[in-house]
C-alpha cells in the first residue's frame, strides 16, 4: 500500500504529525508532497521542525497567489508527481486550496481519494473553504468523519458509501504534544494565568471587509481595558490591517508573529478564553478546557456551540458575548473522539 499525502497550509502540516507516525508503524509506505501555499517560516517550516516531520519527497513551491491561480498551478504540478508517483490512495486533508486542487487531479487520473476532516459543512455557502470541503467530498472514494455531524452532512447529500467516522486526528495530536506544551511566550509576554484572551482572525469574510476588520479590531481594543489580548497576526490579516490602514487600533493590543504549536497550545492552556475564526482552535480552545468566541455566521464545529460551549459572533457583539463566555460551565464530553482517530483511519486504510 502506497499513500500519497499531501500538505500546504499549516492545519495541514499538523494533522500530518500525526499521522505520518501511525503509517510508519503500521508499514504503510507514504509519499510526503508539500504544495508551497504557505511559505512563510511561522506558517510552514516551523511545524515541520516542533513536531518532528520529515522533509517532504516533493515541494510544489507554488506559493500565494489568486485562487484560480493557486488552485490551477498546484494542479499542473501534483499531476506531473501523481504520474510518477502512480500511489495506491491520495489523502487530503481539511479544506485549502491545496486540498481542493489534488483532490480534483487525483480524481481524473482515477487514483482514489480518501478526505481526511470530510463532511463539515458551514454556510456562507461561498466562502472559500465551504466550497472546496463540498467539490473534496464529492470526487472522493473514502471519507473520514471527525464527528457524527459530519457523517450525517454527507448523507444528506447522497454520500454513504466509503464513510467512516473516525474522531479528529487534531485531538490525537493534541494528546500526544500535550506534555510537551512549552510556555515561553506565555513567560516573555510577561502573561498572568487566566488574565488575557488569546485571538487570531484570518477568514476572507472578517479579514477583507474593511468595516467588519476594524469592527474587530475595535472590540479587541475595548477588551483590552479588561484582559490583556495576544493577537497572533497571520499573514493575510497583517496584510489587510497595513492596506486598510488600522494599525493605530491595536496599539493596547500584544500583537505577535503566528506561533507555533506548542506554544500556541500553551498560550491557550493558560488563557482565560478565545476569540477566533479557526476551527482548528475553536477545537484545540475545548481540548484545553477553555470556551471561544467564533467570530462567524456559522461553524462547521457546531457541536461545540449547540453543547453551550463555544459561542458564535458578529463582530460587533464580541464584547457583548464576552460577558457570557467568561463563566463555568460544565465541560462536554469527547465531542470529537476518543483521540484514536489515526489508529482508525489507518486499519481502514490497511484493508483496502
Ligand atoms: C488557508 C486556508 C484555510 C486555513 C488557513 C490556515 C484556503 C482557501 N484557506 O487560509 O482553510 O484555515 O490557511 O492558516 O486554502 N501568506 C503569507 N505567507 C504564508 C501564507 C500566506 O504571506 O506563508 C499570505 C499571502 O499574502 C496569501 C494570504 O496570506 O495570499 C492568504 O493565504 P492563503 O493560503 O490564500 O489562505 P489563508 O488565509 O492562509
Amino acid at each position: 500500500m502506497k499513500v500519497l499525502s499531501l500538505v500546504g497550509a499549516r492545519p495541514q502540516i499538523i494533522k500530518e504529525a500525526v499521522l505520518h507516525r501511525r503509517f510508519k508503524e503500521k508499514g504503510i509506505k507514504e509519499v510526503l508532497v508539500h504544495s508551497g501555499q504557505h511559505y512563510d517560516y511561522n506558517m510552514s517550516d516551523v511545524f515541520f521542525e516542533i513536531l518532528q516531520i520529515r522533509k517532504p519527497d516533493y515541494n510544489l513551491n507554488v506559493g500565494s497567489g489568486t485562487h484560480g491561480e493557486m488552485t490551477g498551478k498546484i494542479m499542473i504540478e501534483f499531476e506531473k508527481v501523481l504520474l510518477k508517483e502512480r500511489p495506491d490512495l491520495v489523502l487530503v486533508y481539511g479544506d485549502t486550496n491545496t486540498t481542493l486542487a489534488r483532490a480534483l487531479v487525483s480524481a481524473k487520473l482515477k487514483i482514489p481519494v480518501a478526505h481526511v476532516e470530510a463532511g463539515i459543512r458551514q454556510k456562507p455557502k461561498d466562502m472559500p473553504e465551504e466550497i472546496n470541503r463540498v467539490v473534496t467530498d464529492h470526487v472522493s472514494q473514502i471519507l473520514f468523519c471527525p464527528s457524527e455531524l459530519a457523517v450525517e452532512n454527507l448523507r444528506k447529500e447522497g454520500i454513504t458509501e466509503g464513510v467512516y467516522f473516525t474522531g479528529d486526528v487534531m485531538y490525537d495530536l493534541f494528546l500526544k504534544m500535550k506534555p510537551l506544551f512549552r510556555y515561553d511566550l506565555f513567560r516573555t509576554l510577561g502573561l498572568k494565568e487566566n488574565g488575557y484572551i488569546v485571538c487570531t482572525i484570518h477568514r476572507d469574510f472578517n479579514t477583507d471587509v474593511p468595516e467588519r476588520l476594524r469592527e474587530i479590531l475595535e472590540q479587541l481594543r475595548r477588551l483590552s481595558k479588561r484582559y490583556e489580548v495576544v493577537f497572533p497576526v497571520h499573514p493575510r490579516t497583517a496584510k489587510r490591517i497595513r492596506e486598510f490602514g488600522l494599525a493605530e487600533l491595536l496599539n493596547e493590543i500584544l500583537v505577535i508573529e503566528p506561533a507555533d504549536y506548542l506554544n500556541m497550545m500553551g498560550l491557550i492552556e493558560k488563557s482565560r478564553f478565545v476569540i477566533t475564526d479557526s476551527g482548528g482552535l475553536q477545537k484545540e480552545a475545548y481540548w484545553c478546557g477553555k470556551r471561544a468566541i467564533v467570530v462567524m455566521p456559522d461553524t462547521g464545529w457546531r457541536e461545540l456551540v449547540e453543547a453551550g460551549w463555544n459561542v458564535l459572533s458578529e463582530p460587533d457583539e464580541i464584547t457583548e458575548k464576552s460577558e457570557y463566555i467568561d463563566n463555568h460551565v460544565s465541560l462536554p464530553e469527547n465531542v470529537y473522539g476518543e483521540g484514536n482517530a489515526s489508529e482508525k483511519l489507518a486499519e481502514v486504510i490497511l484493508q483496502l
